[in-house]
């Protein structure tokens, strides 16, 4: 591997040694449950438990901005006891961990449609965005009742009610109306438990991705699986087009 872009660069678009934005699609928490012959809603426990510690190892390695889908637009359509069991348990560990977070200098963003998740959760992810607005470590981005689809058809109203003329309209303005306005384009996409699909998850950002597709459940992905993707990751060649 050549040495000459520092870890952490995105200079380097041809050899990419450390991706800047890592997207994760946490799959898999119920086939973990159902392997061990769990309710579903212990396998939610623990992929919520999982995340902590993976958000922790991510600021270890210095990572810029990780984005993960926790909750999305489709996700309504499962039994309203394992929505609200999933949601309560995200809220908890919103709520426990916002100072923690604060504390490391992470910055909390949401994406997505905040006002038809339950309102409890609603404060507790707008009161985490707001106290760490200002702050300056890796940006956290939650993924929480968000689809790509939606997020595309939010950007479009947006851009009518604001009345943009339509020669104004390119890529750099359309991106400044998605939720994900100021994030740069996802380097990696991540997803876990085998499912070879994005399941409408930033259509538009993630179009020049590199994706990593593991057997391994969202429970189970550990230091030393995310160690796996960041080794595939610094063999792709990527291209954007070019030679
Ligand atoms: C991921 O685990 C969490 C969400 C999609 C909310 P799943 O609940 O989808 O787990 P599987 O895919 O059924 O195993
Ligand atoms: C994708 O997982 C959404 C999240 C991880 C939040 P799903 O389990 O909902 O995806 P599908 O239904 O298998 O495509
Ligand atoms: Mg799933």
């Amino acid at each position: 591997m050549s040495s000459r872009v520092p870890a952490g660069s995105s200079a380097n678009k041809k050899t990419p040694r450390f991706p800047t934005h890592i997207a994760i699609i946490m799959d898999g928490n119920g086939r973990w449950a159902q392997k061990r012959g769990l309710p579903r809603l212990e396998g939610h426990g623990a992929g919520v438990e999982n995340l902590r510690s993976v958000i922790e190892y991510f600021d270890r390695l210095g990572l810029k901005y990780l984005t993960l889908y926790g909750f999305s637009t489709e996700n309504w359509k499962r039994p309203k006891e394992e929505i609200d069991g999933l949601l309560n348990l995200l809220q908890e560990a919103i709520d426990e961990e916002t100072l923690k977070l604060h504390k490391n200098g992470i910055k909390i963003r949401h994406l997505g449609r905040l006002e038809k998740l339950p309102a409890g959760f609603q404060r507790a992810i707008t009161r985490a965005v707001e106290l760490t607005r200002d702050n300056k470590g890796m940006t956290v981005s939650f993924a929480f009742n968000y689809g790509g689809r939606a997020e595309i058809l939010d950007a479009v109203r947006k851009i009518i009610v604001e009345g943009v003329p339509p020669q104004k309209i390119d890529e750099q303005l359309f991106d400044s109306y998605l939720y994900t306005a100021g994030l740069p384009y996802v380097d990696l996409v991540i997803r876990t438990a085998g499912e070879l699909r994005i399941s409408n998850f930033l259509i538009w950002q993630a179009a020049y991705s590199e994706y990593y597709f593991t057997e391994v459940f969202w429970p189970d992905f550990d230091s030393k699986e995310i160690d796996k993707a960041l080794l595939a990751y610094s063999r792709r060649q990527r291209r954007f087009g070019a030679l």
